[in-house]
């Protein structure tokens, strides 16, 4: 099932929602217990309290509060709203990690989590997650149309110089695997969650540095294009190498304001 009305009211609206009510329900199932024996610690046992400043500070005990819903390498999970995060670009997950905390991108379970941590925190979380290198899931089934994933192909290849869309591929690379600091990977991406994306760019709910060139290329896509791209993107098989291109491998169709010169 993909989006299908992204152009007024919106797929990415209802997909965002869906995917909040989701996100607070994990929240709550692994969140509150937690902090509630957390209380209990501070307030009444101290010795309880000395074994707790002696846990391992890991990098992976610090992003346990992560995995329910991104995975525990950020492989992702079985939820169609809930992104992968491994072996993106640590610029890029930084970049989000920071849009989150300073509400420039909303999604309320995240927004809130991030509230208070640090630059050096995030920067240290988006480092550890772009180092992960799990296998991308195999290419999902579709039902979409074979004239709706060349379409699909069309566009992610191609573009369409006519209506000014540049192909997808000119800024995410030839195999659509990213390009440090900035441009992140599009394989492994449900089709749920790239419209969803896709929508939260037209409707201001997601913006990047300027000039936000997602916004401008988002913008110029009908509702029947991004259904196209959202299932073409997911049936990709992997690449042999999956590792974003190294910064400056490519010059990008024009200027974006998350990939510095
Ligand atoms: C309750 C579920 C949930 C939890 C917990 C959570 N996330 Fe997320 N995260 C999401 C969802 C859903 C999105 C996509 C939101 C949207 O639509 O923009 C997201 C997006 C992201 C992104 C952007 C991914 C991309 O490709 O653009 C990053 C980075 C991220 N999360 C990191 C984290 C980190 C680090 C933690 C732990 C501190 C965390 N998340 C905890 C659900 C969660
Ligand atoms: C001019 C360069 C450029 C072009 C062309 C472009 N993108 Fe992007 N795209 C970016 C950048 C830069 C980002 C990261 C934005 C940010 O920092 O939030 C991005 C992010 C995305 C994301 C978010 C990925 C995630 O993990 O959340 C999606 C989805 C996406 N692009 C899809 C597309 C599709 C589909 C097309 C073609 C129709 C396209 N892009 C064309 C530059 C581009």
């Amino acid at each position: 099932m993909y989006c299908r009305n992204n152009a007024d009211l919106g797929c990415g609206r209802e997909s965002t929602r869906r995917g909040i009510r989701e996100g607070v329900r994990v929240l709550a199932r692994y969140w509150v217990p937690a902090a509630v024996a957390a209380l209990h610690l501070t307030a009444s046992n101290v010795a309880a309290a000395q074994d707790l400043n002696q846990a391992p500070d890991t990098m992976a005990a610090r992003v346990e509060a992560c995995t329910p819903c991104h995975g525990n390498k950020g492989e992702g999970t079985n939820d169609v709203y809930f992104p992968r995060l491994a072996g993106k670009p640590s610029g890029y997950l930084y970049n989000q990690l920071l849009a989150f905390r300073n509400g420039r991108r909303k999604y309320p379970p995240m927004n809130y989590l991030l509230e208070f941590l640090p630059d050096p925190y995030l920067q240290a979380m988006a480092d550890y997650f772009a180092e992960q290198r799990p296998p991308l899931p195999p290419p999902g089934a579709t039902d979409a149309s074979q004239q709706t994933l060349q379409h699909g192909q069309s566009l992610v290849t191609r573009g369409d110089p006519v209506r000014q869309i540049p192909a997808c591929g000119s800024c995410h690379g030839p195999a659509l695997t990213g390009m440090e600091p900035g441009i992140p990977g599009l394989l492994g991406l449900r089709p749920n969650y790239i419209s969803a994306q896709l929508g939260g760019w037209r409707y201001g709910t997601r913006t990047a540095k300027s000039p936000d060139c997602m916004q401008m290329v988002a913008a110029r896509l009908t509702e029947e294009d991004v259904t196209a791209v959202a299932a073409y993107l997911a049936t990709r098989p992997a690449p042999v190498n999956s590792a974003p291109a190294p910064k400056g491998t490519y010059v990008l169709p024009f200027a974006c304001g998350s990939e510095p010169d």
